[in-house]
């Protein structure tokens, strides 16, 4: 680096008021200035590993493909050494990335434990009510975990996993990948460094984005509480998540309204069909048709597990929406997750917090608005601007990366990091932390249902 980078680096910096009292700030300045990554300085804590990890992959869909990808691109940190999925394209196409002998590749995930350990951790990424099992096999046998959220559809199972990690030594970490998002970690340091006094209180929201919604949580795999787990387990687990962690306080009371208004049976237009594909007279000007989504926007594909030939796609979407939940019409499913609602949270600290849930809205990224003594914080989770209340002297952060800002791969390797380390307090998401969020969410549900407050014990 020249001086004169140095210098015009330096006064940057400088520019940056607030930040000067934060000692991770300090980090980031020399980092910075000589030009390293930002995981340098973002947990001095991480090592070179001396070998890679082991992990055996139980669940080869869309999150456990991203979560093995790390490994592809980290082959000193992270091998993938065997893979289980009952579906046999996504099983070999895992088995063929990583290199994985036949030997190693499982259909079911029980074969895994059927024979003595062979690796030192498993990813768990198998649908929500497959996660118990697996995990408490996986701690039995003595494996490190790294096991998606939520960590299990009912109380009762998560309190039975939490009590099993808690009587052994395992490493167990959630996948509430937010935490390691750049946006909410710059809040995080900002609130731990007291730049905007004591925290009062902070408003929420996540917009789901209303296709997501119709995807995911009216046609696809969330769509029905029972089948699945709540929403406010399946989706915002991840913001009560957030929420505790920047308040840093247990919360006391929860109270929770919202319901299913729009995506049901009665809003069905006249002349719509049970498919989109069965000649729908409104199919051209409805926001939710699937022939406009996956065939004619090629959106949201990677649930179909499409052909590799490009020539092939149309055909081959055409019939899955023929013959698939994504072809049917969002005003005639079995659904019943609420599409907008509301959560009030009381913190033992006197924090308040109002958190919304909106899939009727074209956006997404999480908005959030932080009152504090001393200044106050308004992001979206791109971007943020914080304003002192005795200067009125505003200060504006702005992300460089991707939305999610690699969240997914810095979970990973934080993980790995405590694994190779044998320290569960590299993980920013332990299940011993992580649990609240699910807590706080199986109460907001229970006060929904049955319009109470609801008192959340840890
Ligand atoms: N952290 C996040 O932000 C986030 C985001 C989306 C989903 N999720 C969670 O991740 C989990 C996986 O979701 P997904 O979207 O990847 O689902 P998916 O359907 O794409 O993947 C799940 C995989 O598990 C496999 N499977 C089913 N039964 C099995 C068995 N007996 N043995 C081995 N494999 C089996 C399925 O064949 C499938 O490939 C869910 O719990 C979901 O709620 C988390």
């Amino acid at each position: 680096m020249s001086l004169r980078q140095f210098i015009s680096a330096r006064k940057i910096l400088r520019s940056l008021n607030f930040l000067k009292e934060n000692v991770f700030l300090k980090w980031k300045e020399v980092a910075d200035l000589f030009g390293l990554q930002e995981d340098v300085f973002e947990n001095p804590l991480h090592k070179k590993l001396e070998k890679p990890v082991t992990v055996i992959l139980i669940g080869a869909g869309h999150r456990g493909s991203i979560y093995a990808e790390y490994a592809f691109a980290n082959p000193d940190q992270m091998k993938i050494a065997a893979v289980a999925d009952i579906n046999i394209k996504r099983k070999n196409n895992i088995k063929r990335r990583h290199k994985i002998p036949e030997t190693c590749t499982f259909s079911h995930w029980q074969e895994i434990f059927n024979q003595p350990k062979f690796a030192d951790a498993v990813i768990i990424s198998t649908p929500d009510n497959l996660h118990t099992a697996p995990c408490l096999a996986a701690l039995d046998a003595g494996y490190d975990v790294l096991l998606e959220k939520p960590i299990a559809p009912t109380e009762e199972e998560c309190r039975q996993i939490l009590k099993k990690v808690q009587s052994g030594n395992n490493i167990v970490g959630i996948c509430h990948v937010l935490r390691y998002s750049p946006y909410f970690r710059e809040l995080k340091e900002i609130l731990d460094a007291g730049i905007i006094g004591n925290i009062i209180s902070i408003q929420h929201m996540e917009p789901i984005e209303q296709v997501h919604m119709s995807h995911s949580y009216v046609r696809g795999k969330w769509r029905n509480s029972k089948t699945a787990t709540p929403i406010l387990l399946a989706k915002s687990s991840h913001d009560t998540d957030i929420i505790r962690w920047l308040v840093n306080s247990p919360v006391k009371d929860v109270h929770c309204f919202g319901n299913l208004k729009w995506f049901t049976n009665r809003n069905a237009p006249e002349g719509s069909t049970e498919r989109c594909t069965d000649g729908c007279r409104v199919e051209s000007s409805c926001p939710y048709s699937a022939l406009q989504i996956y065939l004619r926007d090629k959106k949201r594909l990677y649930v179909f597990d499409m052909p590799e030939e490009k020539y092939k796609w149309d055909d081959f979407i055409l019939e899955k929406l023929k013959s698939t939940d994504y072809g049917r019409c969002v005003y005639r499913m079995d659904n019943d997750q609420p599409d907008h609602l509301t959560v009030n949270m009381l913190f033992e600290n006197g924090v308040t917090a109002a958190f919304s849930m909106e899939a009727h809205v074209s956006y997404e990224g999480r908005r959030t608005r932080i009152m504090g003594s001393k200044g106050d914080i308004v992001g979206n989770m791109e971007s943020f601007i914080l304003t002192d209340f005795k200067t009125r002297k505003q200060t504006s952060w702005k992300m460089k990366t991707d939305a999610h800002g690699g969240g997914d791969q810095r979970l990973v390797k934080d993980w790995l990091q405590a694994v190779a380390q044998r320290d569960k307090k590299l993980l920013s998401s332990s299940i011993d932390v992580s649990i609240e969020s699910h807590l706080m969410a199986f109460a907001a549900e229970r006060s929904r249902l049955n319009r109470t407050i609801e008192e959340v014990s840890i």
